[in-house]
């Protein structure tokens, strides 16, 4: 497939998503071409057999340049498409805002994901939130979306790519949608401080005037903010000379009192296992085993089980491995793979037994989790050397499984199955 993914990135968080995605269709033996809109123009849009967009979330929605941007690519009718974003914990419409102007030239956006991404916003209260983030599980996750979406197109699939963001494809109604719906550029101009500069540090480098992702600023005797600011603080943030400061006062409490812990966890994107700043955020850091068993075993939201399976993997303890058996059953996938995970990290070998019958499963990301589950705890168990006659009991469980997922109808699960039976 020729496969083309342009992006807007401004401090490389989505650009890392971008370049994840594009070496995995190039894995798969398709041609990519990865293209920032500083470099693309709007007639690179052509006809392609995979076009993806990607682009940060800036106030609840999708940032001027890419709108500016995809308003401007020529019409594109039935062009397969998908999006992504990257945002902190309130992503708002941005991907169903890529979406929308996608859909109006004409494109089939087949799926669209979010990825967190450490944010580099100055207000006092957004400093280093979400550090390190893109980690390696957040380009996990990109690397398998990229795998759905060209198996998707691959094989001539209807419909949306497996697991794509609800938001992508619907409009929502809750805060931070309402925050994307309802400020305007001229809006974020008004409550939000404009960079000032401090002619004394600056050296004329000309780098703010070359980042500017609206081409707003001018060198005079010294560089001068136009009026099309965006209020994206990139300037500021990027001048290698410091140049470049601004008074937060009243923006930081605005935004501190819509972006706290409270409102992302209840009304955005934050995960109950997810830190904003330190571990000590998470909500699941102070549930101890009785109360992650009871919320993985309760009627509680799909995010909550998630991150109950998770932590009690974190953990370790073996007493948890009834509840994560029951959570192999649940009938949502996130919460069987999340299990299947869990019962790895806590390799005990009862878990072999209930993990062969997980490889039955119709999602592929259980039948894969349960594989390498099983290979962990078959490899421990041949390094520990236990009596001879539950070895043969227990090797014969473990291969079994490894080899019905060696004949797996997924690649991904056949690979990793090839895998643990070459360690054993
Ligand atoms: C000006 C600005 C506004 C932002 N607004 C939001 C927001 O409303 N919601 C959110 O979840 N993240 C917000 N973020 C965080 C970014 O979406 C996040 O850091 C993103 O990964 C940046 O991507 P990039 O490195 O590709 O530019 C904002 C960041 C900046 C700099
Ligand atoms: S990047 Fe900083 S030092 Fe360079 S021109 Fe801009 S303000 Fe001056
Ligand atoms: S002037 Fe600075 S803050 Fe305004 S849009 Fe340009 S880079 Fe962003």
């Amino acid at each position: 497939m020729d496969i083309k993914i342009v992006y807007f990135s401004q401090t490389g968080n989505t650009r890392k998503v971008a370049e994840v995605m594009a070496t995995t269709f190039g894995h798969l033996g398709h041609s990519v071409q990865t293209l920032p809109i500083k470099k693309a123009s709007p007639k690179d849009i052509t006809r392609c057999d995979l076009l993806g967009i990607g682009s940060p979330c800036f106030t609840g929605q999708a940032p001027t340049p890419i709108k500016n941007f995809l308003r401007s690519i020529p019409p594109i009718d039935n062009q397969p498409a998908f999006v992504f974003a990257t945002s902190g914990g309130a992503p708002g419409k941005v991907l169903y805002d890529l979406t929308s102007l996608l859909r109006r030239k004409g494109a089939d956006v087949i799926g669209g994901t979010l990825i967190r991404g450490e944010c580099f916003h100055p207000a006092p209260c957004f400093i280093h939130r979400y550090p390190g983030r893109p980690n390696s599980e957040d380009l996990k996750r990109a690397r398998r979306f990229a795998l759905n979406i060209a198996e998707h197109v691959s094989m001539g699939k209807n419909g949306l790519v497996a697991r794509s963001r609800f938001d992508a494809f619907h409009k929502g109604w809750k805060l931070y949608d309402l925050e994307g719906m309802f400020t305007p550029d001229p809006l974020v101009r008004l409550v939000m401080p404009k960079p000032k500069l401090d002619p004394a540090k600056c050296n004329k480098c000309k780098w703010c005037i070359y980042k500017c992702p609206m081409n707003n600023i001018t060198l005079k005797s010294f560089p001068i903010i136009g009026s099309k600011c965006i209020r994206c603080y990139r300037c500021l943030t990027g001048c290698p000379e410091k140049a470049f400061n601004a008074n937060f006062l009243l923006g930081n409490l605005i935004l501190l009192s819509l972006h706290n812990t409270v409102f992302e966890r209840r009304f955005g994107d934050l995960y109950y296992d997810e830190e904003m700043y330190h571990e000590a955020d998470k909500p699941t850091a102070n549930w101890n085993l009785k109360k992650l068993i009871r919320v993985l075993q309760g009627k509680g939201s799909e995010r909550a089980k998630v991150a109950a399976a998770r932590t009690l993997g974190d953990l370790g303890d073996k007493r948890a491995i009834s509840s994560l058996f029951l959570a192999l059953r649940d009938k949502r996938a996130t919460v069987r793979e999340a299990a299947a995970q869990a019962l790895g990290r806590i390799s005990d070998e009862r878990a072999l037994k209930p993990l062969v019958s997980a490889l039955q499963d119709r999602d592929k990301y259980v039948r894969l989790e349960a594989t390498s589950a099983m290979g962990i705890i078959s490899y421990k168990e041949s390094l520990e050397g236990h009596s001879s006659v539950s070895r043969t009991v227990k090797e014969s469980a473990a291969f079994e499984g490894l080899t019905l997922a060696s004949r797996d109808k997924h690649w991904l699960v056949r690979r990793a199955a090839d895998k643990a039976l070459s360690k054993l």
